[in-house]
């Protein structure tokens, strides 16, 4: 077992793993990861821990875990519009969270660094010819040539710029005054604020700058309380290219432990969590907090072993389940792992993924998501944690702020013939901003319900 083994950044290397590029050139990407090693980490080791505690109110029923963004960001579509676009609807969600279920969220994007993409097969055909498959935009390219699908170490260096970039434009944000409460009727996109969903915002932001004029005549304003003005926002992504990963984790100077300074929070795929395999071994040894993708063919005990290995110290916060069942699995699958992992008295955050178990192909040949299995899945999550007596701690999503037609169904009705319109991803099909305000309702409606439901269980009991 090499769980019992002494851990070091590199002790993966040793064992299986799965979903990795054979790059051509070995002695390049050697090369290119040594230098990734001398650049100056994305994040700080404090900001990690930071966002451990915060998932720790989590897991307790205290907070709520908002993480979204990009299936895959791209070269391509690298422009500051993008990431404000992209940050500006999360914003609008975690406030409809905070506003309508009084629940403090914690806000990690998938952004800045979530490039890597596990694949069905290594090798894609077409018309005869067959290339390696796309692996996302820090290995190779999308186009199909053997040029552009050939694994280039140097894209490592331009994802690692492309991070730093979006991560400094990000943190701009969140502390210097664009996420200000003040500013939430301005979060309201233009192309969505006249959409049924926009108005159903805009009443809430009315509401909102309303509660903010009372307290500022009571002497609560941005200056008495700093947190009105400005937000925590953390980063994550898929931790699948382990050489990139190793070359980004450095030992803490301060506290010791190493951190995987990438990006706040990594998660494990659910092709990529055997317990014996390369991609445990190096996420039980890094210090962040970390989530791990739960799908369907997950067994209970696996689930607990895994949540050992990965969290030994059963430290809240550390651990993250992300749960992508689909819409129609959820009732069934769920319930014994929730069941083993109360067992063997584990704590996690219960976290929904609804889009993942939820990719149909469309008539006219798109990949896509139908909106109502969405909601549906979410629904569920919801409904099976209040059964159980757990928590539903948090949602995790695929969304953009510009305004794609990728997911069928929602307010604006977006049907399979529609989908030609705007269909932009490299990837999975993306909610746009009012498919992603409209989810953000029905959760703020689950949330507000499970929360009365502790409140009222707490008060019995005391
Ligand atoms: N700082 C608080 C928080 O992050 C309040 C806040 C400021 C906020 N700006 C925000 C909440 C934007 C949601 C969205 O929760
Ligand atoms: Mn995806």
């Amino acid at each position: 077992m090499p769980m019992t083994k002494l851990w070091t950044p590199d002790s993966w290397r040793a064992l299986p793993i799965r979903q990795v590029p054979e790059y051509p050139d070995p002695a390049l990407l050697a090369e290119v990861e040594a230098r990734l090693k001398g650049y100056p980490p994305l994040v700080f080791a404090g900001e990690a821990r930071n966002l451990t505690k915060a998932l720790g109110d989590v897991a307790l029923g205290k907070a709520f875990l908002l993480q979204g963004g990009d299936c895959a960001e791209s070269f391509a579509e690298f422009h500051p519009n993008n990431i404000r676009d992209t940050f500006r609807v999360l914003l609008q969600m975690a406030v409809v969270l905070t506003f309508a279920a009084a629940c403090p969220v914690v806000k990690v994007g998938r952004m800045a660094g979530q490039f890597a993409k596990p694949r069905s097969a290594p090798m894609e055909e077409i018309d005869g010819v067959e290339l390696p498959s796309y692996r996302g935009d820090n290995i190779n390219g999308m186009e199909f040539t053997a040029e552009a699908r050939r694994p280039d170490p140097n894209r490592l260096l331009q994802a690692y710029l492309q991070s730093a970039s979006t991560l400094n434009l990000l943190r701009a944000f969140a502390q210097g005054g664009y996420a200000d409460l003040h500013a939430v009727h301005r979060w309201n996109l233009g192309y969505i604020a006249n959409s049924p969903q926009g108005e159903r915002y805009g009443a809430l932001a009315d509401r909102i700058t309303e509660a903010l004029a009372f307290m500022e005549a009571c002497g609560v304003n941005p200056n008495t309380t700093p947190s009105l003005r400005q937000t925590d926002f953390y980063t994550s992504h898929e931790a699948l290219l382990l050489g990139y990963e190793q070359a980004m984790t450095r030992e803490d100077s301060t506290q010791g432990g190493w951190y995987d300074t990438s990006a706040h929070m990594l998660w494990i795929g659910d092709r990529t969590r055997k317990i014996d395999e390369a991609h445990v071994e190096f996420m039980r040894g890094i210090r962040n907090p970390i989530g791990m993708k739960v799908g369907p063919s997950m067994d209970p005990d696996d689930l607990v072993r895994l949540t050992e290995a990965l969290n030994p110290a059963n430290e809240p916060g550390r651990l993250t389940l992300i749960v992508r069942m689909g819409h129609d699995q959820v009732e069934a699958k769920l319930p014994p792992l929730i069941r083993a992992i109360q067992r063997a008295g584990r704590v996690v955050v219960w976290s929904s993924d609804p889009m993942h178990g939820n990719t149909v192909k469309s008539s006219n040949g798109y990949k896509t998501r139908p909106f109502d299995r969405i909601l549906a899945e979410v629904r569920a999550f919801f409904a099976v944690h209040q059964a159980e007596g757990t928590y539903a701690g948090g949602v995790h999503f695929e969304m953009t702020g510009q305004d794609v037609t990728e997911c069928i169904g929602g307010a604006q009705e977006i049907g399979e013939l529609e989908l030609a319109d705007r269909y932009h991803t490299h990837c999975d099909p993306r909610l746009n901003a009012s498919q992603a305000l409209e989810l953000a309702f029905l959760i703020a409606e689950g949330l507000k319900s499970e929360r009365q439901a502790l409140a009222t269980a707490s008060w019995a009991a005391e």
